[in-house]
């Protein structure tokens, strides 16, 4: 296969100075080396991934890299949400440092969100930024968090607390890497497609709806077209709204329910896609209530949740806490809590008073053990 036979679409991020092409295909992996020569980057580049990502494709890219005569250094950081820390930042500061890279090296993150985020925080603050390169292997990563500059660390008392936008220089997303990814985590990253349908595009909504057997088969005109569509409605909202002034928030759609389900179970129970999962129901069910979505509607969200196996209900959680959860966790942060609604598939609302009985219903109702 060719190069140009096997990438599949080019988009870009429209952000100025900071614009930056996210190229998907299939197979494309052993071409990184010559995307990156066509960029005006240092010899030197520094690769980031984990155990696992790095033994399924450490070696292709470091052999295209080393081609086009990179000189490559590489670090790897142990697999977890736990490994995205201050700690974690600091052991890559130090290899950058004895290798000395400089403003001009690049920083190249390989793996899911977790790599993505903690190599683009080092990136970002490593001599005041230096380039950063995306080359997302989960569908998480591949959707969402590879595009639009958020890079974070957590801190241990909250996740991405310590962090900046900092936009990649490329996003390199090959879907074959998808192949080796666990089924849940598939699972867990269409939870974030889906969201792109009700908050965006109908037709992309239905063509999920049409296509979830090939979709969940790995089929890859569909696949791509997954990825592609996604990361242009991401796009497009970031480059309205690249630092969340108010655009950008309706991406939050299932979040806000969603995070205090993940808080509550210790961020153990639940992977953050099935998390969303649960939290979209809820509010399409508000909305309902609300008389602001159409039940049909309403039941067509919930449907395709279903059709992805991912999860509707939560398990032995109580609503007031879960209520208690999202509007603390917003105070403390001297905010409002900001409900994305759907209006219809395709139209969202941001929505900030809701009655906390509605709340309390609508939460009731999906515990296992519904208080009557
Ligand atoms: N920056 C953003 O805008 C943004 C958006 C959403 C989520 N996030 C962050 O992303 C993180 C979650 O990302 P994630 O869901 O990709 O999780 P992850 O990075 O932990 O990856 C999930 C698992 O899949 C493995 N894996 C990755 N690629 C693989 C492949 N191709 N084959 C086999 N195994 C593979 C990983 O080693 C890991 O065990 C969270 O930290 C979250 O905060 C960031």
């Amino acid at each position: 296969m060719t190069e140009s036979e096997s990438l599949n679409k080019t988009l870009k991020v429209n952000l100025g100075e900071k614009s930056y092409p996210i190229y998907i295909g299939e197979g494309i992996l052993p071409w990184i080396g010559q995307y990156l020569k066509e960029m005006e980057l240092g010899r030197k580049v520094m690769v980031v991934t984990n155990p696992t990502v790095g033994k399924l494709y450490g070696q292709t890219v470091l052999d295209s890299l080393k081609n086009e005569g990179f000189e490559v250094v590489r670090d790897v950081i142990p697999d977890g949400e736990e490994y995205k820390s201050l700690e974690s930042a600091q052991i890559l500061y130090d290899t950058a440092f004895n290798h000395s890279l400089d403003r001009k090296s690049a920083v190249i993150a390989l793996g899911g969100g977790v790599i993505g985020d903690l190599a683009g925080f080092v990136a970002a603050t490593y001599m005041r930024g230096i380039p950063f390169i995306q080359v997302p292997t989960t569908l998480l990563a591949q959707v969402d968090s590879s595009v639009g500059g958020k890079v974070a660390v957590n801190h241990p008392r909250g996740k991405n607390i310590i962090g900046a936008f900092y936009q990649p220089r490329m996003v390199y997303a090959d879907i074959t890497t998808l192949k080796t990814l666990p089924e849940r985590e598939f699972r867990a990253g269409m939870a974030e497609v889906i969201k792109y349908g009700v908050i965006q595009d109908r037709e992309f909504f239905e063509f999920l709806e049409k296509n979830h057997g090939n979709i969940k088969n790995l089929a890859v005109p569909e696949l791509v077209r997954v990825v592609e569509t996604s990361c242009s409605i991401k796009a497009r909202v970031v480059e309205q709204d690249e630092t969340e002034q108010n655009l950008r928030a309706i991406l939050n759609y299932g979040h806000t329910f969603g995070h205090a389900f993940e808080a509550l179970t210790g961020y153990k129970k639940y992977v953050h896609g099935e998390a969303v999962a649960i939290g979209m129901v809820s509010a399409a069910r508000v909305a309902v209530r609300l008389g602001i979505l159409d039940a049909r509607e309403g039941d067509r969200i919930e449907n395709i949740i279903r059709l992805f196996e991912l999860p509707l209900t939560f398990g032995r959680l109580s609503p007031e806490e879960i209520i208690r959860t999202m509007h603390h966790d917003k105070k403390a942060l001297g905010g409002k809590v900001r409900y994305v609604l759907p209006e219809t598939i395709g139209k969202v609302r941001i929505v900030s008073d809701i009655p906390g009985d509605i709340l309390y219903d609508i939460l009731n109702e999906q515990t296992d053990y519904c208080i009557l």
